[in-house]
């Protein structure tokens, strides 16, 4: 089977109830209920083959980058083997140590050598948490000038399930190209996660990074 045709798990067993311990900005944590539905398929309509299907968590530069491990662990408790990459101005508010201990894969950021091993497994769907203003642009410019951004193209051109969390500041988010890039990604059939009332930058509260309704979405194909 082509990896494009793996998308969900049977982790659990029919009818189970799975509550994800997700996270809130305050207090530590809130329950989310979602049942598992075995073989509901991703858009795309296929269903899964692999008892542990592997999800990258591809964290861009931004602070919510900082509270991945949190999120990683809400997807292992959705059957999801999980791996992190960073894009090089993500990584600087990750604790690598922590995250590759918590996955049991290495941290990827940068390109292999040339002749080097690949050292993580194919994925079977990605999850872009914070994706920056930048990445956001670049993915639809096809721009493959990180490791992350690489590994997103090859997705988008797979059509493997891709939930995107762009995270732009407000006056970031009123550039003409945003709006268009989120249009596109959600034309390429990419989820794409994004409230324009709740970003950093706004007056008043601060803003919340979604994710709750990450675990949610990713939930409803776990
Ligand atoms: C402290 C700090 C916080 C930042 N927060 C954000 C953010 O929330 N959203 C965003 O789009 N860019 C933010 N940036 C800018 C990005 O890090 C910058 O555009 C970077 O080139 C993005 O690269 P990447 O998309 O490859 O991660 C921040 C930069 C710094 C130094």
């Amino acid at each position: 089977m082509s990896r494009s045709s793996v998308a969900v798990r049977t982790v659990g067993g029919p009818g189970l109830y799975f509550f994800a311990s997700a996270l809130t900005r305050t207090t530590s944590l809130i329950t989310i209920c979602h049942r598992k539905t075995p073989g509901q398929p991703w858009k795309n309509g296929l269903v899964p083959a692999s008892p542990q299907s592997v999800l990258y968590v591809i964290a861009c530069g931004g602070p919510p980058a900082g509270r991945v491990g949190e999120f990683v662990r809400v997807a292992q408790g959705l059957g999801w083997d999980v791996a992190v990459v960073a894009t090089p101005d993500g990584a600087k508010f990750l604790d690598i140590g922590q995250l590759q201990e918590l996955t049991g894969h290495p941290v990827r950021v940068n390109y292999k050598q040339p002749g080097e091993a690949d050292v993580l497994p194919p994925a079977d769907a990605m999850v872009v948490a914070p994706a920056t203003f930048s990445t956001v642009n670049k993915l639809v410019a096809g721009i493959s000038d990180t490791l992350a951004m690489g590994l997103l193209n090859e997705a988008i051109g797979l059509g493997l399930p891709i939930i995107v969390v762009p995270w732009p500041n407000v006056p970031l988010s009123r550039h003409p190209a945003f709006g268009r890039s989120v249009t596109a990604l959600r034309e390429w059939g990419v989820t794409v996660l994004y409230d324009p009332e709740n970003l950093p930058g706004r007056d008043g509260d601060p803003a919340t990074f979604p994710w709750e309704e990450l675990a949610v979405e990713l939930g409803k194909h776990s």
